[in-house]
């Protein structure tokens, strides 16, 4: 049982006429140090009703409760703290663990309900950026973290496929452009047309009039511009899919902008039935003054539509086709009024389940503190990142266990592992400096030190000859083992926390903090001893492989058992 339930059901007993068990549940804290108990109840909120000073009730709920089950409760001024029978609480978290395997955590507050993932969608014709990687490993880790919590998430890759910029790559590629040339190097050729067609356009504003104009060919169907719009986009995706492959990441759906055209219609016209569609400068706009956003514009002056229009299509064809519980969009922090607007327009087209979008924004990953731009060319690609982490996980490999078999595999799952760590060991919101060195450091608090410590202790287990464990005697006495048995313990929540929050770094850190704890107690004791507590000193260390292994998968990283 949950070790909070537990002492709330005994102070129920006590406090029945003032708290119900769940009221009780919620005002149970930490106390700072474990020497003042494992869980502690403050009394200040009952000294009105009892009409006694919080010391006195706290020292007649120590006098009245039922201690069974604990290994003593005492008073400690206003607080009521509960020291935990730890060999009892430890035999049981072990137990479980051995038991549930993989699914220990799991639970069904989701109900299977839906909810669509926007995420990834890179844009095409320009390269993946550190951008994209983030919105795709955090909407993977939220994906996994949601089934865990008993959703289901649906993962869908709004790929940037439609917009004005395929006008302008048109105008580029008829002006400077070869087949040859594009289909050797699609990315990096298209990126070159794309730069150089903004430094032309400063000296030449025209060359814009001519990308609208293509522009507008495409969404009106001209030939020759949706020959070359398929074109681009073919070759953009294969590349895409090369780095999902390398990341391990699937998608549900790779419906894009385009996908959303022959649905704009039905926006555009509830916008115009509820009278909210006003002409401006022979634009249609949509005025959200009363929410202090500026106006959104739905259609430009030449008919074309826009990021807005394509966005308010595929939320209701979202609610229409997975009737969503929530719909998340994990999209830079720098979209924020974006989805503002976007949520707007609904609630005010009379759209109640608007309320359940919701952006999920990150922070910016910026390099000597600038922003990333393609078109300054201050990018990073991310295929370079991977490779270069597979790289030094090769070497670490190499110089550590230059005999491992499958070496190079090891060294993907590391090497990649490393970089889908670092990017999800930090709060969503915290923007961080990109240094390479940084991602791909083995020592601290990194992904290869968690798989580390997993491998570890896959190695006692090993040398142990991988008992079965489930129903031997499990009871520890070793003080040592104490706190990375209540960090187990704590996964089940964690997981809750992880979703409740939107945090896949919730997982990371825990998976950090579980590490060090078990690295400690590790290095402490001899775990092979035989004597009468060796099972239950294995169990531990099987069930912090169990806990490591699943808290990486749910992060989208692997956990080899040997490196
Ligand atoms: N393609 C956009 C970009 O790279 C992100 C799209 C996010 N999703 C959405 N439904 N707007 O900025």
């Amino acid at each position: 049982m949950d070790n909070k339930l537990q002492v709330a059901n005994a102070l129920a007993t006590v406090l029945k006429d003032q708290l119900s068990v769940a009221d009780i549940q919620n005002k149970i804290e930490m106390p700072k140090t474990s020497d003042l108990g494992d869980l502690a109840f403050p009394t200040f909120m009952l000294a009105k009703a009892l009409r006694k000073a919080p010391q006195q009730i706290a020292a007649d709920i120590v006098a009245e409760i039922d201690q069974t089950g604990f290994e003593k409760v005492v008073a400690t001024g206003p607080y009521v703290n509960f020291f935990l029978d730890k060999k009892l609480v430890g035999a049981n978290i072990l137990h479980e663990i051995l038991t549930d395997g993989a699914a220990y955590g799991n639970n069904t507050d989701g109900e299977m309900r839906n909810v669509p993932i926007d995420m990834s969608s890179p844009n095409i014709a320009k390269p993946m950026s550190m951008g994209h990687l983030r919105s795709t490993v955090i909407g993977n880790a939220l994906a996994n973290i949601l089934v865990k919590n008993g959703y289901n998430p649906v993962k869908i890759n709004h790929l940037g496929d439609w917009g004005t910029q395929f006008g302008k790559l048109m105008v580029a590629y008829k002006m400077w452009g070869s087949e040859a040339e594009v289909k050797a190097d699609p990315i990096n050729t298209l990126v070159g047309y794309y730069v150089r067609f903004h430094e032309e356009a400063k000296a030449n504003p025209e060359l814009d009039d001519q990308g609208r104009a293509w522009f507008k060919k495409l969404e009106d169907g001209d030939v020759e511009a949706q020959q070359l719009w398929k074109w681009f986009r073919d070759e953009s995706l294969q590349e895409f899919l090369n780095i999902y492959d390398q990341l391990e990441i699937t998608f549900d759906s790779f419906n894009g902008e385009a996908f959303y055209n022959d649905k704009m219609d039905e926006v555009v016209n509830l916008l115009e039935d509820k009278g909210l569609l006003v002409e401006s400068q022979g634009a249609q706009i949509v005025d959200l003054e009363k929410y202090n956003l500026p106006v959104a514009m739905i259609k430009r002056t030449d008919g074309a539509t826009l990021y807005m229009t394509r966005d308010l299509a595929a939320a209701m064809y979202r609610k229409r086709e997975y009737d969503f519980d929530k719909s998340f969009y994990v999209v830079g922090g720098e979209q924020r009024e974006h989805f503002q607007q976007l949520k707007a327009v609904l609630k005010e087209a009379g759209l109640a389940w608007a309320d359940d979008i919701e952006h999920i924004p990150f922070g910016l990953i910026t390099v000597d503190g600038k922003k990333l731009s393609t078109r300054s060319g201050r990018i990073i690609l991310l295929q370079d990142v991977l490779d270069d982490a597979v790289k030094l996980a090769n070497e670490q490999i190499n110089d550590k266990n230059p005999d491992l078999a499958n070496k190079e595999q090891v060294a993907k799952e590391v090497g990649v592992g490393a970089v889908i760590f670092h990017d999800l060991q930090n709060e969503r919101m915290n923007s961080f400096d990109f240094n390479l060195a940084e991602v791909v450091r083995f020592e601290g608090d990194t992904g290869p030190y968690v798989q580390y410590s997993n491998a570890r202790a896959n190695s006692i287990l090993r040398k142990a000859g991988n008992p079965d464990l489930v129903n031997a005697e499990l009871s520890l006495t070793d003080a040592a083992a104490w706190d990375t048995l209540k960090l187990l313990g704590e996964f089940p929540a964690t997981v809750r926390r992880a979703l409740n929050d939107r945090e896949p770094s919730v997982i990371a850190k825990y998976a950090l903090h579980l590490s060090r704890a078990y690295n400690k107690y590790y290095a402490n004791s001899k775990i092979l001893v035989e004597d009468n507590e060796k099972d239950a000193r294995l169990a531990l260390v099987q069930a912090v492989s169990i806990v490591l292994t699943e808290s990486l998968r749910l992060l989208g990283v692997h956990a080899p058992k040997e490196m």
